[in-house]
């Protein structure tokens, strides 16, 4: 049974590694037997550090996704290290909070940029690999925002929507190919992106009383997610959103 979640052999890409949620999935993938290739504009030594402790293999590479500039060269370097890219988990992902009535069209179009456009983007480069075996496993990361709106948080909104629709519109056409393309939606977690949220005495209570499970999710818990949608265990699904947020969703 457990053979159905072995990430052995397996060479991962992971987007956004070097803290957080990107972190917590990265070990996952590789206490699931997996090979990393850790991607950040930080370096994403510690996370490699944790991996190597593990006996699998983590490449680090610095890159900044802002733009879709470096993504040949970072599936270059992972078909030179490890022959192949069987799965990419595209995290990297930044929010700017500000009144919709003030919003800026620089926090539009970054967040746009690094959250929706490089995803497309990456994953599509991965997937010109991948239809060569006739295998891989994408999984983009969304957001409760997906389904919600937010508040103070346009066009994070807007982008995580669109990291749903291109997850289905990819699975749609790659499925075939056997590509299987989902999405994980996380909910409230404790990470840089939500320490403003935490700060906030207001908000935060706000936010905890909500959560059925009664805590902030941590990055340990998308370690499941992640390798059930990198494994065989999740071969027949395909555009799939998976929410892991406590309860949120459900109230
Ligand atoms: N924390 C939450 O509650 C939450 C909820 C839903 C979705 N998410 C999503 O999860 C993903 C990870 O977020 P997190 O909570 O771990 O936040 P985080 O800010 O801790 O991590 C984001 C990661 O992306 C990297 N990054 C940012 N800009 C980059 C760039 N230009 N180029 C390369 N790397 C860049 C950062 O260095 C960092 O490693 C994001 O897509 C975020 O939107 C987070």
């Amino acid at each position: 049974m457990m053979n159905l979640f072995d990430l052995s052999g397996k060479a991962a890409i992971v987007t956004g590694a070097s803290t957080g949620l990107g972190q917590g999935m990265a070990l996952g993938l590789a206490e699931a037997g997996a090979d990393l290739v850790l991607v950040d504009y930080v370096s994403s030594d510690e996370t490699a550090e944790e991996i190597r402790k593990l006996g699998r293999k983590a490449v680090v590479v610095v890159a900044n996704l802002m733009t879709i500039d470096p993504i040949p060269s970072i599936i270059e370097k992972t078909i030179s290290e490890f022959g192949k890219v069987d799965i990419l988990v595209n995290n990297a992902g930044i929010i700017r909070r500000t009144p919709a009535i003030d919003f800026s069209e620089k926090d539009w179009d970054e967040v746009m940029a690094i959250n929706a456009k490089t995803v497309f983007f990456f994953a599509q480069a991965a997937a010109r690999d991948m239809m060569k075996r006739k295998y891989g496993k994408i999984i983009n990361i969304a957001s409760l925002l997906a389904f919600q709106g937010g508040i103070l948080v346009p066009s994070y909104a807007a982008s995580k929507g669109a990291v749903a629709q291109i997850t289905k519109a990819m699975a749609n056409e790659w499925a075939v190919h056997g590509l299987n393309i989902n999405a994980i939606a996380p909910g409230y977690m404790a990470t840089n992106n939500t320490k403003a949220l935490r700060d906030d005495p207001v908000r935060s209570k706000a936010i905890l009383d909500r959560i059925p499970a009664g805590r902030w999710g941590l990055p340990s818990d998308l370690k499941g997610a992640a390798i059930f949608l990198a494994s065989a265990a999740s071969d027949y699904v395909n555009g799939h959103v998976l929410v892991v947020d406590g309860g949120w969703l459900a109230r």
